[in-house]
């Protein structure tokens, strides 16, 4: 078999992937088309080429941009629906979705029409396609504290459809410690937590978010291998890092993929796993990432299952859940 047929045939979970990053460019035009948005760009092929990055702001930028035409609960559905049929497609299991309700509530939409809507794609993906989900609520770091404690109190009516909360958008300038009392109350109120740390700040991001934010698992943390100590203290803790090739070359974080630290951080002990982070924007989804990695950094067979069963180990699932699918 090929190394990508290999790949297909693993079943695997995905833990870091943001649903406003599956916003594939053809569905961007047809949604603004039915909502009658007027967009800056005349075409798909002209969108597909300002897809071109030299860091995360430049990214993010255009990434809010394309959110606005996502208006009505049919819309969020439509987006998560597509993305789980690529899950079917690559045999992804199980997967673990971040939404932002404030990329929506701060243009006027509800809260309640985001999650419904996504949330109408997750059940039908369990019934319909057999992939399991989870879903978690993601503050935007960019943003006030205040904003984020008022998105959590519009969570506390959903706490069965969201298991954890996340930090993301610009790391730069909004350390961990900014959101310390946001996430002990969300804590306090039940919800695992996890946050991006690490990915274009620096290592003491990942020990901060560990320390104040008591996350169970780090998104991105490629950070940590500046870090001796940390990547004693992740590998002893077992604390598992969601790694996205593909998102941290097309960003800037890694010059090269040959560069990237995802096998020396597997070389360390740490839990790692690989992911997509915002496929429509960053030219793959999570086989083209275990791919991509593969062939950078010359990963075997054995590399690869390692790191589709460590997705299966550090995703929120039951013991006897993962038991299932490992
Ligand atoms: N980093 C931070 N925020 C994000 C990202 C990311 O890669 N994708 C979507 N929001
Ligand atoms: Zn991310």
């Amino acid at each position: 078999t090929t190394l990508s047929e290999f790949i297909h045939g693993l079943p695997k979970a995905e833990l870091h992937l943001h649903i406003e990053g599956t916003l594939e460019p053809e569905l961007l035009f047809q949604l603004a088309e039915r909502n009658h948005i007027q967009l800056k760009y005349p075409s798909v092929e002209a969108l597909k080429k300002a897809y071109k990055f030299s860091n995360l702001q430049e990214f993010l930028d255009l990434y809010y941009e394309g959110a606005n035409v996502l208006i009505e609960e049919q819309d969020f559905y439509d987006l998560a629906w597509d993305y789980l049929e690529k899950c079917k497609e690559q045999n992804v299991v199980h997967t673990e979705i971040f939404f932002d309700p404030q990329t929506h509530t701060e243009r006027g939409i509800l809260f309640a029409t985001v999650i419904n809507g996504i949330n109408r794609a997750l059940q039908d993906a369990r019934t319909k396609l057999g992939i399991s989900s989870k879903l978690i609520m993601c503050f935007l770091r960019h943003l006030d504290e205040a904003s984020a404690f008022q998105t959590l109190d519009e969570a506390l009516d959903y706490k069965d459809l969201i298991v954890a909360v996340g930090l993301d958008s610009s790391e730069k300038g909004n350390p961990p410690a900014k959101f310390e009392r946001v996430f002990a109350k969300a804590r306090e109120e039940g919800f695992l937590t996890v946050a991006h740390a690490g990915e274009e700040g620096p290592a003491s991001f990942v020990k901060d978010a560990v320390d104040l934010l008591k996350i169970i698992r780090i998104d991105h943390g490629i950070a940590a291998i500046q870090d001796e100590f940390l990547l004693a203290e992740l590998a002893q803790k077992q604390i598992p890092l969601t790694v996205c090739p593909l998102s941290n070359l097309e960003l800037r974080a890694v010059d090269q993929l040959e560069n990237h630290p995802l096998k020396k951080l597997m070389d360390h002990g740490l839990l790692v796993t690989v992911n997509s982070d915002d496929p429509a924007y960053f030219g793959g989804y999570v086989n083209e990432n275990y791919l991509a990695s593969a062939e950078a950094l010359g990963l075997s067979k054995a590399d690869l299952c390692q790191l589709a069963k460590n997705s299966v180990i550090a995703s929120l699932l039951s013991e006897p859940e993962k038991e299932h699918h490992i």
